[in-house]
Order: C-alpha cells, then sequence, then structure tokens
C-alpha cells in the first residue's frame, strides 16, 4: 500500500479488532491457570527444589506417577485445568531429564498424558513452553522453580514481566494496525506499545546485573534440555517463544523470505497459545509494515503531519526494541562462551529452543535495518 492512508486494508483491520478482542481474553485465562492445582501438587512443589539439590530422582519420579495416574480424571477437558496440568507434568520432567532420566522410560503413561492434554487445549506440542514458566506460573509461595537459588526467581519475575510487556506491546501495535496511519489515534497506539517495551529492558538489566553467566549456565540452564514424548524430543521452554515473534513479523518479517527467519519463526510460533497463531496468520505473506513505509518512501510522496506521528512513535518503538536486543544478545554471548571454555570450542551451543547466537543477532539486525528505514522516513518528513 502507497499512501499509507490506511496500514492495512480494512477487512484485515476489521479481523485484527475481533483478535485484540479474543487476546484480551486469553491474558485473562494464563491467571486462572496460574491459581490452578489440579493434580495437587502445590506441596509436590514446595519440595521439588530440595530434591533436585539431593539429585533425589526417586521422590520426583514417584509425585510424577501419581500425578500421570490421576490425569484425566482431575483434568477432564477443562482447558484452565489441562493447562496447568501440561505445566506441572512439565516440570517435574524435567527435573528427571536434568540428571539424564527420560520421564517416559520411569514413569508409565507420561507420554499418553500429555499428549491427551495437549490435544484438550489444541496444543501441537505436547509440552510446556515459555508462557507455561512465567504468566502461567503462580507467584509467591506458589511458584513451581527447579532450584532453591535466588537467581531462579529473579529470572522467572524478570521473564514473567517481560511476557505480560510484550502482550501489551502486541495489542497497542495491533490497535495501531487497525487504524489508519494517518490518524492520531494510531500514533497514539504505537506510543503506548514502545512505553509497553520498556518493562523487556528493565528485566534484562536485572538479569545482567543479578544473574552471572555461572549461576545461570550451572545451575538454571541445565533444566532446559528436551524430553521424549511418544520418542519424539520435545524442546524446553525459550524466549524464542513470545509474542516479540508477531511484533516483529508485523513490523518487518510478514513478507520475509530468508530462511533463517522462516525455519526460527516457524518453529517457534507453534509453541505459543493458539490465539497468537491465530493472530500471526493474519499477517502472513502480506506486506510488512516496513515494506510499506519503503513503498511510499519510493514513491517520493510526502508524509502529513499526522503520519510524521505515528512515524515518529514507530521508531521509538523500534529504538526500545534495539535496547533489549543488544543487551540481550551480549549476555547470551557469554553464556555461550562460558559453555564453549568448559566443554569445548568446537561445541555448537544452541538456546533451549535448538536455536542460538544467529538467530538472536538476525533479529537485531533487522532491528537495526528497521531503524535505519524509520529514519530515512523521519529526515524526509523533516526536510519537507
Ligand atoms: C541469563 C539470561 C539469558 C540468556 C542466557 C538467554 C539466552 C537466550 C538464547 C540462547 C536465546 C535463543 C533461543 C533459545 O533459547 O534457544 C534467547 C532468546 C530470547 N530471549 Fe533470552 N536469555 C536470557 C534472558 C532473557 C530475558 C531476561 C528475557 C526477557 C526479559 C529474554 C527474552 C528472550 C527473547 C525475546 C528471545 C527471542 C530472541 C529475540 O527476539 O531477540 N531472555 N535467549
Amino acid at each position: 500500500m502507497n499512501d499509507l492512508s490506511t496500514s492495512f486494508s480494512e477487512k484485515r483491520a476489521c479481523q485484527i479488532r475481533d483478535l485484540v478482542i479474543r487476546f484480551k481474553e486469553e491474558v485473562t485465562s494464563a491467571d486462572a491457570i496460574a491459581q490452578a492445582d489440579p493434580l495437587d501438587l502445590d506441596g509436590v512443589f514446595q519440595q521439588l527444589p530440595q530434591w533436585n539439590e539431593q539429585h533425589n530422582r526417586e521422590a520426583t519420579s514417584r509425585a510424577l506417577k501419581r500425578a500421570v495416574a490421576s490425569i484425566p480424571q482431575r483434568t477432564g477437558s477443562d482447558f484452565v485445568l489441562c493447562s496447568a496440568a501440561i505445566r506441572d507434568l512439565s516440570i517435574l520432567g524435567a527435573s528427571l531429564m536434568r540428571f539424564e532420566v527420560e520421564p517416559a522410560l520411569c514413569v508409565p503413561g507420561f507420554d499418553e498424558a500429555l499428549q491427551f492434554l495437549a490435544v484438550q487445549v489444541e496444543s501441537p506440542i505436547p509440552r510446556d513452553s515459555f508462557v507455561d514458566y512465567t504468566c502461567r506460573n503462580p507467584t509467591g509461595e506458589r511458584e513451581r522453580t527447579f532450584t532453591s537459588v535466588s537467581e531462579e526467581k529473579i529470572f522467572i519475575n524478570s521473564l514473567r514481566q517481560g511476557m505480560l510487556a510484550m502482550d501489551a506491546c502486541l495489542l497497542h501495535v495491533l490497535e495501531g494496525c487497525s487504524l489508519s496511519f494517518a490518524d492520531p489515534q494510531c500514533a497514539a497506539s504505537f506510543h503506548a506499545a514502545g512505553s509497553s517495551f520498556q518493562t523487556m529492558i528493565d528485566g534484562m538489566v536485572q538479569v545482567k546485573r543479578k544473574i552471572t553467566p555461572e549461576v545461570f549456565t550451572h545451575e538454571i540452564r541445565p533444566f532446559f534440555e528436551p524430553f521424549s514424548v511418544a520418542k519424539q524430543a520435545r524442546s524446553a521452554p525459550s524466549g524464542a517463544e513470545t509474542p516479540i515473534l508477531n511484533v516483529d513479523q508485523i513490523l518487518w518479517g510478514a513478507d520475509c523470505t530468508d530462511e533463517i527467519y522462516l525455519t526460527y519463526f516457524q518453529a517457534n510460533i507453534m509453541r505459543l497459545p493458539a490465539i497468537y497463531r491465530e493472530i500471526s496468520q493474519v499477517f502472513v505473506g502480506q506486506p510488512s509494515l516496513m515494506t510499506q513505509i519503503k513503498a511510499r518512501l519510493a514513491s517520493g510522496k510526502a508524509f502529513s503531519q499526522e503520519e510524521y506521528g505515528s512515524l515518529r512513535e514507530l521508531h521509538h518503538l523500534l529504538t526500545r526494541i534495539y535496547m533489549f536486543r543488544m543487551p540481550h544478545y551480549k549476555v547470551a554471548e557469554e553464556n555461550v562462551l562460558l559453555r564453549q571454555r568448559e566443554q569445548g570450542e568446537d561445541q555448537h551451543m544452541a538456546g533451549s529452543s535448538g536455536f542460538g547466537l544467529a538467530e538472536i543477532k538476525y533479529v537485531l539486525d533487522q532491528t537495526i535495518a528497521c531503524r535505519g528505514i524509520t529514519s530515512q522516513a523521519l529526515a524526509r518528513c523533516t526536510a519537507r
């Protein structure tokens, strides 16, 4: 669309408005899931950090056997109860995997239970994902942690706040996209998106300051290994499976054909709850916002004062994403370097999702390139 009179077509704008309503419901359901303890495991999770510290696989495996045996009686097909059960079974399974014990091999019915639960919640992945470890993880005494190191609580809290911030950011970006680019409300939505994203930067600063690469690599990271379900390795939760995927897609990814991006996007969007996947369907293959801005720049047509407002806020949002991604890349790199020093330089170090520095660097570079485009457009406005 050459004149940016609406950022996306009217039909798509209606679809987006409907999805925004459903998206708000999804955010509320995360609270209900966090409250739920369908398998009566709150007491077990009080003890799990201690069992893990003592390498007490037997206690974890007994608790997991009891929990698995109570499915489906305790969950039925209820979305909230099944989602909470996926979270809890997966944390216990990941604790066993930490000590190289495949949960499916020592707990009868583990595969079937996770597969059953995944079908009930319409998830293509029969294990937990980032949202389970963060927003669907209760706070306070009931919080599920693998360890008793204070850094894990800081880690979960930063990720949880980051996830909430990304949800809010996505919501505002969607609102902005359902309006005309020249509508002052569009600029206001992009402004709100940028402000929401600030929490991601704050979370990253906290983690960088308070969690050393040694604590992360030795104490926390080992609980994020894949385990098998029905003989297929299923990877652990990772920051890659967050709504930042949707935000990137709208800003620059919808029509991107780079192999590295397509592989990364498809593997990770699958692991987000259904509503995020549905939102992504509306944009896939459509011209991204950056493509629209580039086309407008190429046309030589001047931007109006109102369009300038929307561009400026979009530029601020990209600046904030950059301010998160730059230190995040450094933190991830420090952790990779530590693991390489300890395990061998030639080892390929992937994150918990199986992706690594190449993908983090790629999305950082895309963010920098997008800021280049908005800068160019803003310079054109000032020159006008
Ligand atoms: C010790 C701290 C951290 C390390 C070592 C780390 C490492 C990684 C790695 C290796 C990836 C690649 C995907 C994968 O996991 O396989 C990744 C992705 C990601 N992580 Fe982290 N991370 C850390 C903290 C955080 C925090 C605190 C946040 C949010 C507040 C966060 C948000 C993300 C996001 C959004 C991605 C996707 C890539 C992007 O969009 O830039 N991470 N991280």
